[in-house]
């Protein structure tokens, strides 16, 4: 059965990939900084499931973690890079900003770039990255998390024309949800389409299964996604 590594899997999104991939019966190797939520995360999945403590700003303990997980379970086939904050309002901006550069972005190409020496050097692979249908727009309120996920999204097709030029069958799945239920958007305001954690993970395991190069989550935002591409810039800043 396949393994998995997930980041970010001590709640919102990336626990519910380990509870759904774990019961369809994937080994997840779950990594978080919030300890005891992976112990509890552990109880719950059982031998399926394998842990440490990480901060993926911490790169050099992120490659010794990722190889031990590696070693535990065996294998690797899936990278899920799904680690992400959002602005924290209680900070400064840069301070927040700052955070959001360092987790968002630093910590996933250096996720990327661990998974891409990993699978090129097996032959196979797919690595997922926790884009955002924000990838696809400029906030004026929060300008460092759209475009921390505009760089994960672009980040994520030059890898893919990358696999071409290699002889190695890498898949690279860039998931780009709406809003979806969880801590991240506990305080945020002015939701619309809000999917239930539970949902939106199930279609998201559906485009990982089905080696999707990408996929709105949940389906509806394809329509956002269409409209944002369409939209003339004017526009947009008038809105
Ligand atoms: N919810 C949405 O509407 C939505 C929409 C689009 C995209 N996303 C993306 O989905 C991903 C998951 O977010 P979520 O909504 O599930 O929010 P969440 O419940 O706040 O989960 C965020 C996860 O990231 C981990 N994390 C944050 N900073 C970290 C760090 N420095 N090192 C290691 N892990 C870290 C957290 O673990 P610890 O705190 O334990 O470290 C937590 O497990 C994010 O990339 C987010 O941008 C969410």
């Amino acid at each position: 059965m396949k393994k998995v590594i997930i980041t970010g899997a001590t709640s919102g999104i990336g626990r519910e990939l380990a509870v759904q991939l774990a019961d369809k019966g994937y080994s997840v190797g779950l990594t978080g900084r919030r300890t005891e939520r992976l112990e509890e995360l552990k109880q719950e999945i059982g031998d399926l499931a394998f842990f440490r403590t990480l901060d993926v700003t911490d790169h050099e303990r992120a490659e010794h973690v990722y190889d031990e997980l590696i070693n535990e379970m065996g294998g690797l086939d899936i990278m899920i890079l799904n680690a992400g904050i959002g602005k924290d309002k209680l900070l400064p901006h840069w301070i927040s900003d700052k955070q959001t550069i360092e987790v968002n972005v630093l910590a996933f190409a250096h996720g990327m770039n661990f998974a891409f020496r990993y699978f090129k050097k097996q032959g196979h692979g797919q690595i997922v990255g926790m884009s955002s249908i924000a990838s696809l727009l400029a906030s004026g309120r929060a300008s460092t998390y759209t475009a921390s996920k505009h760089f994960i999204s672009n980040y994520m097709t030059g890898f893919r024309r990358k696999v071409k030029r290699i002889k190695a069958d890498i898949t690279i799945t860039d998931l780009r949800p709406g809003f979806i239920k969880s801590e991240l958007t506990d305080n945020v305001k002015n939701m619309f389409w809000v999917a239930p954690t539970d949902k939106a993970v199930r279609q998201m395991v559906k485009a990982i299964e089905r080696k999707k190069s990408h996929a709105y989550i949940t389906k509806r935002w394809r329509l956002v996604a269409w409209l944002a591409k369409i939209t003339p810039q004017f526009v947009w800043d008038r809105i």
